[in-house]
């Protein structure tokens, strides 16, 4: 991590890759990493003075949940770690979370489409055997990516799931 940050402090955070619900995505210059930045800096900024505290326990949550899914042989972007970044948009220091970066297409152009989108169900499927409770935006139109090269899909987006040995 500490790697990582250096070339982030030499050469800036990179491109702007993707604008989720709550956070920015950026490729680590031209590296085989991205960083989510973290949700300070997102569409939806959450409620009105969002504690940094607060924000980096959801994103700690979802990069414990990213590290099982990965350990358990679940399709996702392997999950470098956790830090503080300068949100390049609004200056202020978000939590982030650094991951592997997947080239990717958008699935519903392809012409192969019905037969990627069961492969997106099966990883969904495989998540849930193992004890994975896929959140409501676990779907086709939201959080996963496909990469061509590879006829594979990513699982991606754990801020909503949880697990059957979650304490209720
Ligand atoms: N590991 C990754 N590699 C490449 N692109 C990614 C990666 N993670 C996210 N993205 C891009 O960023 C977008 C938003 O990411 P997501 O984790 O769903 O953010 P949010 O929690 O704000 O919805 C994705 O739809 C995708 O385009
Ligand atoms: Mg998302």
């Amino acid at each position: 991590m500490e790697a990582i940050k250096k070339i982030i402090n030499e050469k800036g955070i990179g491109k702007t890759i993707g604008i989720g619900g709550s956070a920015t995505i950026y490729r680590i210059n031209d590296s085989g990493l991205a960083i989510k930045v973290s949700p300070l800096d997102g569409f939806f900024r959450p409620w009105p003075n969002p504690s940094p505290d607060r924000m980096y326990r959801g994103l700690y949550k979802e990069f414990v949940t990213q590290s099982q899914l990965y350990e358990r042989g679940i399709s996702v972007p392997k999950p470098e770690g956790l830090t503080w970044v300068r949100s390049p948009k609004t200056g202020i220091f978000c939590p982030s979370l650094v991951m592997e970066y997947i080239p990717h297409t958008n699935p519903h152009q392809n012409p192969e489409y019905e037969r990627i989108e069961k492969m997106f169900w099966d990883e969904v499927e495989k998540a849930k055997k193992v004890g994975f409770i896929p959140s409501f935006d676990c779907d086709p139109y939201n959080n996963w990516l496909f990469n061509s090269e590879k006829n594979k899909v990513y699982l991606i987006d754990f801020r909503f799931w949880g697990c059957q040995n979650d304490r209720k």
